[in-house]
């Protein structure tokens, strides 16, 4: 059996232990990395917050976030007792030097106590503006000075736009070397896109046809019924265009579309996916309305629910002009996918969640069945569903069984719920990742600098110009309908129905 018992001794320190993330996400994957064998033999855990609390207050907070949100449900209570002697609360203003005093006090007594100096790993989920106090107390109190075994991992949001996320990898990069830098994106952590790497490189029979002679277009939908909940602040400075787009799907794509690595090392896979991020055509502002589309939704209804619309939800302007709601149509300059559109779409208040990769394959080039035969042709198509349904489903046509030659869509279906139904959240895999020094699911500065680069002409057209139809679609649709009239132009639709 695998287990974390070869891992060094490790101590994990949280910026922004209190808040959401920590309660909602961090916890619980490395509670149910605990209970499944994967944390380290000596390890704990301490999350750095101004609330006045005491350790009790804070495990109790905890506590309840993994009741609400762990995979695994409410905690046995032996166990958590386990888990919970390993971790702390240590309160402290981020921007007050007095505080890493401290904290370097604490971290230097358990060195003693294990009788090593274990390794360390940073944890920021704070706010960007907080991230440079953070960064520089680190280095002035030395309390990363191992470049083999100390870490810092930066959540999202990773700068605000190309310039500023230029800024932040500077500014990291006077702390702590580039291997130690664990820039998150959770969607790399998820089961189903890790998948996406086996399953083309794993087998023969795809790669040969993946590739613009038989792709017709490919599509990734990352669709939410959330709106924006109590995000409301962060999220008019955001938009789907940076919250989603910039990072999640573009990530996505250049799973799809990066050629073999060499081998399964970070460095190589992370250089195959940059070749994809530098080969995607940039816009010229005056394309950007003819690729790109933008939306906002209205009141409506969800799941037999009305819902307000965006501009009524709390920490929003009433007359916002931030998009809940971007698709996007890229080209990847290169011989392998030269002049396949890829179409990107996600939103909030949509009317299913759901996150999926449709690839769409060219029809056969003649037809040998007459039209009443082959009424039901239909190109071949392949699903990757990464969310909520996981699996993978291959479109295919096949003679109707009886007596004459009709023809019919069929599938075969790979579903991971019939192989496990305990698949690890998307932070275990990534955190545990970064306990080992593995960086292989993490951004590269460039993967993220380029990342912007490609989005900069949209975020730059539609902040200079108000769209003047907002909100233009309502809570529970697909989204506004200049999203369909993107792609009709090539005569393509959405797969809207992903499960036939
Ligand atoms: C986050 C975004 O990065 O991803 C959120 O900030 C979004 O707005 C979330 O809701 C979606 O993640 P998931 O894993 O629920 O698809």
């Amino acid at each position: 059996m695998k287990s974390g018992r070869k891992l060094a001794p490790t101590i994990i320190v949280i910026f922004g232990g209190t808040g959401d993330l920590t309660k909602r996400k961090l916890i619980p994957a490395f509670y149910n990395l605990y209970i499944d064998g994967w944390m380290p033999e000596k390890f704990v855990i301490i999350g750095l917050g101004r609330t006045q609390w005491t350790d009790e207050d804070y495990k109790e907070h905890l506590h309840e976030g993994l009741v609400e949100f762990s995979r695994k449900g409410k905690p046995d209570e032996a166990k958590w007792q386990q888990f919970h002697a390993s971790v702390s609360y240590f309160e402290s203003n981020i921007n007050d030097p007095e505080a890493y005093r401290g904290l370097a006090d604490r971290l230097d007594a358990f060195d003693q106590e294990w009788g090593v100096r274990a390794n360390r790993l940073f944890y920021l989920s704070i706010a960007p503006q907080f991230i440079e106090a953070a960064t520089v107390n680190i280095s002035k109190y030395e309390l990363a000075s191992r470049p083999d075994s100390d870490r810092i991992v930066v959540e999202k949001p990773f700068g605000y736009n190309k310039q500023t996320a230029v800024a932040l990898n500077r500014l990291l990069s006077q702390t702590f070397q580039e291997e130690q830098i664990y820039r998150i994106d959770h969607y790399l952590g998820k089961e189903t896109v890790q998948n996406i790497l086996a399953f083309r490189f794993a087998n023969a029979l795809f790669e040969p046809l993946w590739n613009r002679n038989y792709i017709d277009y490919i599509q990734v939908t990352v669709a939410e019924q959330v709106g924006v909940e109590d995000r409301g602040s962060y999220y008019e400075h955001s938009g789907a265009l940076r919250d989603m787009i910039q990072n999640h799907l573009l990530q996505v794509l250049c799973m799809i579309a990066m050629e073999a690595p060499i081998s399964f090392q970070a460095e190589e896979i992370r250089n195959r996916k940059v070749d994809v991020m530098r080969a995607i055509r940039r816009l010229r502002p005056e394309e950007v309305h003819k690729y790109a589309v933008r939306g906002q939704y209205g009141p409506g209804w969800i799941a037999g629910r009305k819902v307000p619309g965006y501009r009524e939800e709390p920490g929003v302007d009433p007359r916002s002009n931030t998009e809940t709601y971007a698709a996007v149509q890229l080209y990847i300059d290169n011989w392998r996918w030269q002049g396949v559109p890829f179409y990107l779409r996600t939103g909030k208040r949509m009317q299913e969640k759901t996150s999926s990769i449709t690839i769409q394959f060219r029809p056969v080039p003649h037809s040998t069945f007459s039209p009443t035969q082959a009424g039901n042709i239909m190109p071949n198509r392949l699903t990757i569903n990464i969310q909520p349904t996981m699996d993978i489903r291959l479109r295919f046509t096949a003679k109707k069984q009886g007596l004459e030659m009709s023809l019919n869509p069929a599938e075969m279906v790979f579903d991971y719920d019939t192989c496990s139904t305990q698949t690890p959240e998307a932070y275990e895999t990534l955190l545990l990742d970064a306990m080992r020094g593995d960086a292989t699911l993490y951004m590269r500065s460039d993967q993220v600098e380029e990342a912007w680069d490609v989005i900069t002409p949209i975020q730059e057209a539609w902040e200079s110009r108000d769209s003047l139809d907002f909100p233009n679609y309502a809570a529970g649709t697909w989204g506004p309908e200049s999203a369909e009239a993107l792609i009709a132009r090539q005569g393509h639709i959405w797969a809207l129905n992903l499960h036939t």
